[in-house]
């Protein structure tokens, strides 16, 4: 609900909290309060006292000199007025002065949310006065620019797409949300600056978004785009981000910020595994379960910027939108930058309160599409299994296995197209190889099918190799630093023997995993890749579709834009990623799309609007998936991130884990298989079909339950409860472990405290093989060498009972005191104990029994 009370006071409030913000004398935006829900009326005075310009500050005006804009509390600040903290936009406007004054002329209140920002659907617009396209006349080069050609939209808040087929598949506008836009003017030149608030009631979110119009009638350089600033009155905050690299995403950091600046951001051009858009701020005494924490999440896939400032006055301020550095995006009269959107929660229940608001607007208003509230299928991987070495015959094989499993869906990762025996050649060329494929993708789809499966391909239409058609036909379509493009070294060599220097000497152009990208910037290779692409997914029946994205970026520069526009490209990219993306996914609804990118290198909202999950990581290893998910968790639904269970020893890491560890920390997310099935000995698939018939009974819970993280560090906990609280699967893993620590207790979350639970566990049969040459130690009549034909043979035979959990308890008994496990092995004893010699996991049912 969005209130105005006074004429001056905007309350927008949610379910649980309230957001509230004034218009002062001076037309500037006090920020009032963001927080858990409080009573605001007209009497309800929240506004900071201001009587005396502090020090050596500035004053606004000299008709209002008792405060100055650097000790206020905003909700938008720009720089030269006095406010020397991070500013929300900032621009070079026709004259060269940087200083912007905006102020409050109007407000709209919009049944829907303007949904560009999580929807781009076109290009942001350009200058007229130069034909961007070399060949093309002037009109369709103008026109192959613009945002969009409708009058209204100019200067407008736009309306989700209009139908009605549209604003129920875009859930950022349907629901329950309510849309403020708030018009600033800037005193100075004119520009436009309307700010989006859109309050979620249910799910306790707030978002803001803000667009930048260029009212006047000169050309403008925008150099700083943020969607979101806000002001909090106090410092001494926690914050928290998540950090890391290929393989190594979502680890947990904590900064208490006392003074100064802390900076989460990204340079790589895509939302990147180096910083997760993802911040939370807290209190520094609240904990999982308690304490108040902020969380903040841009809707952006490309450089993201979120700064946490402290000032001199002891006030926090949040700004949150496109990374400044290397942008510029230049504005001719009329046009308009639409600013990615902020996604803003705030809990009083701890980090696990703030994530379940995270988990819950992401499952429902960013998700969108059939695949929105649908549980994913249990799928099988060939990436692990065979890499680059597939066939149909290799492929069909490994899925038949998989089959008798249960596994619901076969892909066909890497390798399948061109000559694509290693990562050096074809991407770009998206025909099937007829040696791997004899009776290509169709044919191959319909021997899976005929299995009872469906059918998914792996894809990385935004890249390219030099060695490839595509690059030898379209070298104007790529991502190359200026220059002849004799860049490659067998070019360079030629250049070189037949004397042509200026040939020999041009740029190095630098590649990972051996490609480049393509200029999506362009949107004709945009167009091309859609061609391309469509023509693959209608050659067969193709079911699921792994999009891949596996460097950074480097070399930026487009062919496409002129000297003045290259500071847009990488923006321009991001546009150019969303459109594909969401043509594609409009085009071929049915078909789930998962988000890659070497793993979780762009794992963001923004993406999540168009793949209803993501590869979490190229790391499969279930210890480093604890970081990893868990750290995911913080702000993204499990239904989000895929999780597979693969070989022992891992093969990022070469760590040995139990099966069931491995099973443990997969079934929270999205589960599947990636391993090589027709080396698995018989007692493996056994225990994986096991495995996987126990997801499918709580993948419900597992993939849209309420998920709690417990300890973290040497012990993990995860408990994951259904909406009615009647079932809960919680999982506990336990990395070191140490002679004589034989008790573990687990501590689940998230049940009905008056609840009765049956907990239990699916005990299962230990190899006497855990327990090495001990065997000798049993009194046998004859010694076993361990490892041997004889050892081998009995541990066939002869298994050992493991550790049965089975108990009745209240939800508050469990929580509370606890579930004491069954006594671990300690150097005595190894009948019905817990065998936990590190990285083990146990996994527990929680069933409501009346
Ligand atoms: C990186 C992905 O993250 C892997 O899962 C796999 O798809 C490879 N790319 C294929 O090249």
């Amino acid at each position: 609900m969005i209130r105005i009370l006074n004429n001056d006071t905007f309350v927008l409030e949610t379910k649980g909290t309230t957001y509230a913000f004034k218009i002062m004398k001076t037309g500037q935006l006090m920020h009032l309060y963001y927080g858990p829900k409080i009573h605001v009326d007209c009497d309800t005075d929240l506004s900071e006292k201001q009587s005396n310009i502090p020090g050596n500050t500035v004053a606004y005006s000299n008709e209002n000199t008792e405060f100055s804009l650097e000790d206020v509390d905003l909700e938008a600040s720009f720089y030269g007025k006095g406010d020397i903290r991070e500013p929300m936009i900032e621009c070079v406007s026709f004259d060269g002065s940087t200083t912007l004054d905006f102020v409050y002329d109007s407000y709209e209140m919009l049944d829907e949310k303007p949904s560009f920002t999580t929807l781009p659907t076109s290009y942001i617009s350009d200058g007229v006065e130069q034909s961007l396209e070399p060949d093309g006349d002037e009109d369709s080069a103008e026109k192959s620019f613009r945002f969009d050609g409708s009058e209204e939209n100019k200067g407008q808040p736009a309306k989700a797409d209009g139908s009605e087929e549209n604003a129920e598949k875009s859930s950022m506008a349907a629901g329950d949300a309510v849309t403020l836009a708030i018009k600033l003017v800037d005193k100075n030149h004119g520009f436009t600056l309307i700010l989006y608030y859109t309050a979620f009631e249910d799910t306790d979110v707030i978002t803001r978004s803000a667009v930048f119009i260029n009212s006047t009638n000169q050309k403008v350089v925008l150099k700083r785009a943020m969607g979101l600033l806000i002001d909090f009155p106090e410092s001494g905050y926690k914050i928290t981000s998540f950090h890391g690299g290929w393989a190594n995403e979502m680890n947990r950091c904590d900064t208490v910020l006392t003074g100064g600046k802390f900076v989460n951001s990204s340079f790589t051009g895509t939302s990147s595994s180096r910083s997760n858009p993802l911040t939370l701020m807290a209190h520094t005494d609240s904990t999982e379960d308690s304490g108040l924490v902020f969380g903040f999440n841009p809707v952006y896939s490309g450089n993201h910027y979120t700064a946490f400032e402290v000032n001199s006055f002891g006030k926090t301020r949040v700004v949150s939108g496109i990374n400044p550095s290397s942008f510029s995006y230049t504005l001719y009269p009329e046009e308009k930058f639409e600013i990615p959107e902020a996604v803003l929660t705030v809990s009083k229940d701890g980090y696990n309160g703030v994530s379940e608001n995270f988990h819950c607007f992401v499952s429902k208003h960013i998700v969108r599409g059939l695949w929105r509230d649908k549980e994913r299928p249990v799928l099988l991987n060939s990436w692990e299994a065979n890499y680059f070495n597939i066939s149909e015959d290799k492929l069909v094989r490994l899925a038949k296995k998989g089959k008798d499993l249960g596994i619901e869906l076969f892909v066909m990762d890497d390798g399948w197209f061109g000559e694509r025996n290693s990562d050096k050649s074809s991407l770009g060329d998206w025909t099937e190889n007829k040696k791997k494929l004899p009776h290509g993708l169709k044919g191959l789809s319909e021997k899976i099918h005929a299995l009872g499966m469906d059918f998914g391909i792996w894809i990385e239409p935004e890249m390219v190799n030099v060695d490839s058609e595509l690059y030898r036909n379209h070298p104007e379509f790529v991502i190359e630093i200026p220059g002849e493009r004799y860049c490659d070294s067998k070019v360079n060599e030629k250049a070189k023997s037949e004397n042509k220097a200026s040939e020999a000497s041009a740029p190095v152009q630098s590649e990972g995993r051996n490609q480049r990208l393509l200029d999506f910037s362009n949107p004709s290779v945009v167009d091309l890749l859609f061609e391309k692409i469509s023509v693959v997914l209608k050659s067969a029946e193709i079911n699921y579709v792994k999009w891949d994205f596996n460097r950074i970026f480097s070399d930026v520069y487009s062919k496409h834009l002129p000297y003045e526009r290259q500071g847009e490209v990488l923006h321009r990219y991001v546009m150019g990623f969303y459109s594909l993306a969401k043509r594609l996914t409009e085009a071929y609804p049915e078909i789930l799309f998962e988000g890659c990118a070497a793993g979780g290198n762009r794992f963001d909202l923004g993406a999540l609007c168009y793949f209803p999950q993501i590869w979490a990581s190229d790391n499969t290893d279930a210890v480093s998936r604890l970081s990893i998910q868990g750290g995911l968790s913080y702000g993204y639904p499990a239904s989000a991130y895929t999780c597979h269970i693969s070989a022992s020893p891992n093969h990022q890491t070469l760590h040995e884990t139990a099966l069931l560890s491995r099973a443990a920390v997969a079934y929270f997310g999205s589960f599947g298989l990636e391993l090589n099935l027709l080396d698995a000995p018989s007692d493996e698939l056994e225990t994986l079909k096991r495995y996987i018939e126990f997801y499918k009974k709580y993948r419900r819970v597992f993939q849209y339950g309420s998920f709690y993280r417990g300890r973290s560090g040497n012990i993990t906990e995860w408990t994951a409860v259904s909406p009615d609280k009647r079932t809960a699967v919680g999982m506990i893993f336990e990395k070191e472990t140490h002679a004589e620590e034989r008790h573990l207790t687990y501590f689940p979350k998230g049940l009905d405290l008056d609840k009765k639970y049956h907990f239990y566990n699916i005990p299962e049969k230990v190899s006497i093989k855990e327990f090495g040459d001990l065997i000798n130690a049993a009194g046998l009549p004859v010694h076993i060498k361990p490892d041997s034909l004889i050892h081998n043979a009995v541990d066939r035979f002869y298994k050992l009972d493991g550790d049965r959990e089975d108990t009745v308890k209240y939800g508050d008994t469990l929580m509370n005191a606890g579930q004491r496990l069954t006594e671990s092995y300690s150097g005595t004893g190894i009948n019905n104990v817990r065998v936990f010699k590190g990285y083990d996991a146990r996994v527990y049912v929680m069933e409501e029994v009346e």
